[in-house]
């Protein structure tokens, strides 16, 4: 059954962010008309105007922005407000130059650039939540004003992690809080390795330069803290607005491959989450649908687009062209996975400061670029659809920044990522035109058929049950290599690998673990664990790298062995049989993922070169959209082009 829960019943709306501080107020009106003229209907606004808001301390100054929401929303446009956070004002970093963050090394960072602050210092957080209780009371039941963004983009330029000393204070207090007793942190983290009993919560450390590296509890610990740090700091903004913008909806705008933040906690008290689409910091259109993809699960509902790339972008180090077309491809593929909003960034290019060679939907010179004619197009296809939602799928992927950030912390084979094994995973499914969804740890998966769960490193009691019934139930999981190997607190598990109850589960031991050294490393040549695993039924053999586990099946049957090097006879995936369903365990890391797959029928092969999905009309129809991410012609479709079926 497809079902969904709808959010906005409206056609996806088209939108861009201006900054009306950046251009002389007889352009507003004209700026609007032409906004109107491409189909646009919101306009993103102030996220990073606190010094025109607030040009000395506590004098404030919101007439040009209210001049500028009149003007622009007399030419009906709705108008997304943000809090101007991100962009502490000068006055404010020279009285109180404590407020920028301190790098790893101990070095300040200068202002004069964004997100220089730290969470954790009082004047921050104290002139932070006077600007938001500002602007919140100014425009909080504004009629032109739907909706909020909090901030812009918390940790962008590897900034959610600061090392100064409120932030060693506020780590102390949050240890104190989660391990309630020095005894028991002691005990979590192993404090007996390298002398490191800790008897005063000040006298623990936060990461810093040392000669070898310090203790992997703290420091997983300290990615945990930190991003909760802009959690609570978000929290503190919510509760603002929940007070003066009554019936507004509350979102931030999240980022392209991010792991510093915990997404899963930034979302929860968000009403939707929104998303900066930058193709081009990503490999391919499939890592572009998984970042989708995953932007839909944080909360299972749709999701606004709060920035979409409109052409080349400054920061790109090669900074590729678009190719005609392009844009409005990344727009539809953006709604095909449960946008309804896609808002353009940024309305005309900046004739000053640090993104000059950032594209707009306008040039320079204010006559419109590519991305202006391509948003103009995607407004006029969408305005011949009734509004889309996405369904649920049927696959589930679970997803964790604490599983990440543990194997960040020690990939072991230094090549190994969490990211890249996920999108492994999420490949095969996407080239098969299977949708997927993201699942937190601790998920319950029912409503899926096949569940994948990638390193799941840290063992999280008693999650394993809920899976055990649901696989018996008839569901099909999946787990790889690496799970359930070490407490929540980084530490390695004294129970048989896996642990956590997967061992059990899956029928399965894992008697040993190597790192496969990459291709190129010559060393000791003939100590490698091989390269290929065969079917137990001998069609086939697949070869793998990064990663290969020995196992014991107990109650599993063996679906592959090594064939070769000192793994050679050894097993290496292998299936329990658990009432309707099946368990299975992969033992090595696959090169292709897909031909494991295909091979064992636990997916069909792909049917199209083309990227389809389904979505449900508001009017009970259903709809298949397909896109062509070639620039060539692919099965009938023009390069670069999108077709919308109406199936029902
Ligand atoms: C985003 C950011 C914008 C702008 C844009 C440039 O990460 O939110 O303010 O800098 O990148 O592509």
């Amino acid at each position: 059954m497809l079902s969904v829960e709808r959010v906005i019943v409206m056609p996806p709306l088209l939108g861009c962010a201006y900054y009306p501080e950046h251009w002389p107020q007889e352009r507003w009106a004209v700026d609007a008309a032409l906004m109107r003229q491409a189909g646009l209907r919101v306009v993103r606004l102030a996220e990073f105007a606190w010094d025109r808001m607030e040009p000395q301390p506590g004098v404030y100054d919101f007439g040009w922005l209210e001049q500028a929401i009149t003007t622009l929303s007399a030419a009906g446009l709705q108008i997304v407000l943000c809090t101007p956070t991100a962009t502490p004002p000068p006055w404010l970093t020279h009285a109180h130059p404590e407020i920028c963050r301190v790098t790893l090394d101990g070095t300040r960072v200068s202002p004069g650039a964004r997100r220089q602050a730290c969470a954790s210092v009082p004047a921050y957080q104290e002139a932070a939540l006077r600007i938001t209780e500002q602007i919140a009371w100014h425009f909080g039941e504004h009629p032109a004003v739907i909706g909020w963004q909090i901030d812009n983009e918390f940790g962008v330029g590897e900034t959610t992690r600061c090392y100064c000393d409120y932030c060693r204070q506020g780590f102390q207090d949050w240890l104190a809080e989660r391990y309630g007793s020095l005894d028991a942190l002691n005990a979590a983290w192993g404090t007996q390795f390298w002398g490191m009993t800790y008897r005063d919560w000040r006298h623990i450390p936060i990461p810093g330069i040392t000669n070898e590296p310090q203790s992997p509890s703290m420091r997983l610990d300290y990615r945990r803290f930190s991003s909760d740090n802009w959690v609570r700091f978000q929290r503190q903004q919510i509760a603002l607005l929940r007070q003066y913008a009554p019936g507004r909806w509350i979102t931030h705008n999240l980022m392209i491959r991010h792991w510093s933040l915990n997404y899963w906690r930034l979302a929860q008290e968000l009403d939707f989450v929104s998303y900066d689409n930058y193709p081009h910091g990503l490999s391919d259109p499939c890592e572009v649908a998984l970042n989708l993809d995953l932007m839909w699960s944080l909360k299972r509902r749709s999701f606004w687009v709060m920035e979409q790339q409109p052409g080349p972008v400054n920061w790109h180090p090669q900074r590729p062209p678009v190719p005609p077309g392009q844009v409005r491809v990344w727009t539809h593929q953006a709604i095909a996975h449960g946008a309804e909003a896609v808002v353009y960034f940024r309305f005309r290019a900046g004739r000053f400061g640090q993104e000059q060679y950032h594209t707009g939907l306008l040039k320079w010179d204010a006559t419109p670029d590519q991305g202006y004619r391509e948003a103009q197009a995607a407004a006029a296809d969408l305005a011949r659809l009734p509004d889309l939602a996405r369904p649920a799928s049927r696959v589930g992927i679970v997803f964790d920044y604490d599983d990440l950030w543990s194997i960040e912390l020690e990939p072991v084979q230094r090549d190994f990522r969490y990211w890249d094994l996920v999108l492994a995973l999420y490949r095969v499914f996407w080239e098969a035109n299977v949708p997927v969804d993201f699942l937190p740890r601790g998920c319950d998966p029912s409503g899926y058929d096949t569940l994948i769960v990638p390193a799941a490193i840290l063992i999280h009691p008693g999650e394993v049950d809920a899976w055990r019934e649901w696989v018996a139930r008839g569901g099909r999981l999946i787990v790889t290599f690496r799970s359930g190997v070490r407490e929540l607190s980084n530490i390695a598990t004294d129970s048989p690998l896996p642990g956590g109850g997967l061992s059990d589960l899956l029928g399965v031991r894992v008697q040993d673990f190597c790192a496969v050294p990459a291709p190129g490393f010559t060393e000791w040549p003939e100590h490698r664990p091989g390269t290929q695993v065969q079917s137990v039924k001998g069609d086939h053999t697949l070869t793998y790298h990064l990663w290969a586990e020995a196992l014991s099946p107990i109650t599993a049957e063996p679906l592959y062995r090594y064939g070769d090097g000192l793994l050679a006879g050894q097993v290496a995936i292998t299936r329990q049989r658990l009432g309707a369903g099946e368990a299975i365990y992969v033992g090595c890391w696959p090169v292709n993922f897909g031909e494991l797959f295909h091979r064992q029928g636990w997916i069909a092969q792909k049917s199209s070169r083309l990227e389809q999905a389904q979505l449900l009309g508001g009017d009970g129809t259903l709809w298949r959209v397909t896109l062509n991410h070639s620039l060539q012609p692919v099965e009938g479709l023009a390069g670069l082009e999108v077709r919308y079926e109406r199936l029902s």
